[in-house]
């Protein structure tokens, strides 16, 4: 399962060492925003290390590179690929181009380091530039490195000059929630894993709970997290509940028993082709 997803800065041995026991389902080890300017190269240094060191893959370790459009990116990958990152988190594309792109770098890095061709996955967070907003639908049909899709609040209202990622009441504005919902649409057309984006509010664990359930219901199957508090919250919150799998196992053994019926009642509601795929999407995410 791919639930949670933890940044950590690349350049904090610290937290590496401590966001291993976290539970977290993945960590992403990040060259970008987190690690200054300054400290890229030791970022990139202490992120080989580390990879090499953890040959356990579970949590997976992914990396955040830095964007393609800056020249950090191919320092960032030729000193990380060898290592073997289970895959990258790229921040800022313009659109699916740029994961092709990515994808010739891997395989150019692949071959020299020995590795499986095509082993290292993707996550793009996809709705970082004004641009990118109307490139979500360029996903689909998905890449074969492509994992997901996520999106960020942060650098997309920045980008447009908006002072704010927040109304008066705390909800995301309009432009964050059109970001958050091209994402899902986008991952749903592409056939990936659509994945929440971070909750930066890291000692509010109830607001996180109420925020990923909210999530969860729309179609996000996971979620990044900035803190390991975040994280047990997280993967309970993604992971489906014993009510709902036995819900999800009654309407498929319902169908299954009446084969002619495209429609059945139950429990007073009415259930039929949507709720069954959902059921069986329910199934195949619990191993099912
Ligand atoms: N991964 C691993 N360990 C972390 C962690 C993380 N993301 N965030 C905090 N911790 C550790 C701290 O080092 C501290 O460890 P200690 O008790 O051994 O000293 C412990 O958890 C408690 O941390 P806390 O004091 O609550 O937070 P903080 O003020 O030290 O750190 C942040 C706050 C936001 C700086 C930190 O959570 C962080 O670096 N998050 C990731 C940032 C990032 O990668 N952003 C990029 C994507 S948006
Ligand atoms: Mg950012």
């Amino acid at each position: 399962m791919m639930r949670s997803w933890l940044f950590v800065p690349g350049d904090s041995e610290a937290k590496q060492t401590k966001a291993v026991d976290c539970g977290a389902d993945v960590i992403i080890l990040d060259l970008e925003d987190s690690v200054a300017e300054s400290a890229k190269p030791a970022g990139r240094k202490r992120v080989a290390e580390f990879l090499t060191a953890r040959t356990v893959r579970k949590p997976e370790l992914w990396v955040r590179i830095n964007p393609l459009s800056t020249p950090h990116a191919l320092l960032d990958l030729s000193a990380i690929v060898a290592a073997r990152p289970d895959g990258i988190v790229l921040p800022k594309p313009d659109s699916a181009a740029d994961v092709v792109t990515l994808g010739h770098y891997l395989e150019a890095l692949e071959a020299q380091a020995g590795l499986q061709p095509g082993a290292i996955r993707v996550l793009p967070i996809a709705t970082e530039t004004a641009g990118a907003m109307f490139a979500l639908g360029t996903y689909a049909p998905a890449h074969p490195r492509l994992a997901g899709l996520t999106w960020g609040a942060e650098d997309l209202p920045a980008a447009i000059g908006a002072s704010t990622n927040r109304t008066e009441t705390g909800a995301f504005t309009d432009l964050c929630r059109l970001a958050r919902t091209l994402c899902v649409v986008g991952a749903g057309a592409a056939g990936v894993a659509p994945i929440e984006t971070v909750y930066a509010g890291f000692k509010d664990i109830d607001g996180l709970r109420l925020y990923a359930a909210q999530g969860r219901k729309e179609g996000f199957v996971g979620m990044m997290a900035i803190h390991p508090a975040q994280v047990p919250v997280i993967n309970e919150v993604f992971a489906p509940s014993a009510e709902e799998i036995a819900y999800a196992q009654q309407i498929v053994a319902a169908f299954a028993a009446n084969p002619g019926l495209g429609t059945i009642g139950i429990g007073g509601k009415m259930i039929d082709m949507p709720h069954l795929k959902q059921a069986q999407r329910l199934l195949r995410s619990a191993g099912l």
